[in-house]
């Protein structure tokens, strides 16, 4: 399938997934394969930390204002302004942010500062829960109806809180009778549900727990709240060459050549402890494709210890690779 045409399926990608996965990864990832094919893209960081710029080569948290970390920078403070086609930018929004903008759009600009320095949130919070979740989704919401950029990805929190912050909007719509909190879950739902606009995206390692895990949340958010999955990502996907089904013996008899004993059996001990690996990783992927039916973006593990641009872009290439070998017709719901 077209790379272009994949990502377009909806503006906001939701990417889900346990701490540890690679969520952070490869929402930068899905970010550079978007641009590369030409779409503008906001990355929406929930939580502050710091790796997502890391991955682009700027290290440091992600502000309140849009930065760029890929192409032009914004222009000024305008805070309405969408990234050029190509570009990513960049952007933080916790529960304060988000309450921030939704009192100052709705004529409280004066006194939302002080509102939620305050700690008035914590109040509400607690008054409502899951209101932090849908003041944050609802601002997503309306980051998407204004089109800010072609792709918005969200690098959601890791699972447990991720189940609570995509399942808390369903949650409030059936406890609130009415007024501005129940709309705007309203929103949020409708947002969620609609394929054409939301998709959520989530991550696993090919390995026994992650699956496991993965296959349990993402049915549990399909029928829960009503999402659609898009892919399913395997991060840290492995493949060996087919030489390494030979026995070290049978391949250096064919090779003409003679091993000592003590070589022979450290590669073939390394040999083993390979195949091993590798087995583990095709059965858990299949088991995850039995388990949970969608098209699966596999994705290398790469051999450095940190993830900078140069190996972001390669990634983002097996990304697009995966991608335009899935079927034309893989998904059209
Ligand atoms: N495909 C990969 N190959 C190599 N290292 C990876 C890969 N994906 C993630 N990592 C590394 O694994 C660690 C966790 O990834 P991260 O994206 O921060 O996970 P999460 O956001 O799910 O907690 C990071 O150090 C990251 O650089
Ligand atoms: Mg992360």
């Amino acid at each position: 399938m077209d790379v272009g045409a994949w990502c377009s399926q909806s503006r906001v990608w939701v990417v889900a997934g346990k701490g540890g996965v690679g969520k952070t990864t490869i929402t930068a990832a899905l970010a550079a394969t978007a641009a590369a094919v030409g779409l503008s893209v906001l990355v929406i960081e929930l939580e502050g930390k710091h790796g997502l710029g890391t991955t682009f080569g700027r290290p440091g948290p992600v502000g309140y204002e849009a930065v760029p970390l890929r192409g032009p920078p914004p222009n000024g403070a305008d805070r309405a302004a969408t990234p050029p086609a190509g570009a990513i930018w960049a952007r933080r929004l916790t529960p304060d942010d988000a309450l921030l903008e939704y009192l100052a759009d709705h004529g409280l600009q004066r006194v939302s500062r002080r509102l939620v320095s305050s700690g008035v949130l914590d109040v509400v919070a607690t008054a409502i829960p899951g209101i932090r979740d849908v003041l944050v989704l609802g601002k997503v919401k309306q980051l998407e109806r204004a089109a800010v950029a072609d792709m918005i990805v969200l690098d959601a929190p890791a699972t447990g809180h991720a189940m609570t912050f995509l399942t808390s909007a369903s949650g409030l719509l059936d406890a609130a009778r009415g007024g501005p909190v129940r709309q705007q879950a309203a929103d949020v739902v409708e947002l969620l549900q609609d394929s054409s606009r939301c998709r959520v995206l989530p991550v696993t390692l090919p390995e026994e727990m992650p699956v496991s895990e993965t296959v349990e949340s993402a049915s549990m958010l399909e029928d829960r709240v009503g999402v659609h999955l898009g892919a399913v990502v395997v991060n840290g996907y492995e493949e060996g060459p087919a030489a390494l089904e030979c026995p070290t013996g049978d391949a250096a008899r064919r090779a003409g050549t003679v091993l000592d004993p003590w070589a022979l059996e450290a590669i073939e001990a390394a040999r083993e402890f390979r195949l091993r690996r590798l087995r583990l990783v095709g059965e858990q992927v299949s088991r995850l494709g039995r388990e949970l039916p969608l098209p699966q973006l596999r994705v290398p593990r790469l051999g450095t210890p940190a993830i900078g641009p140069r190996e972001l872009d390669q990634l983002a290439a097996a990304m697009a690779h995966a991608i335009d070998a899935l079927p034309a017709t893989a998904d059209t719901r």
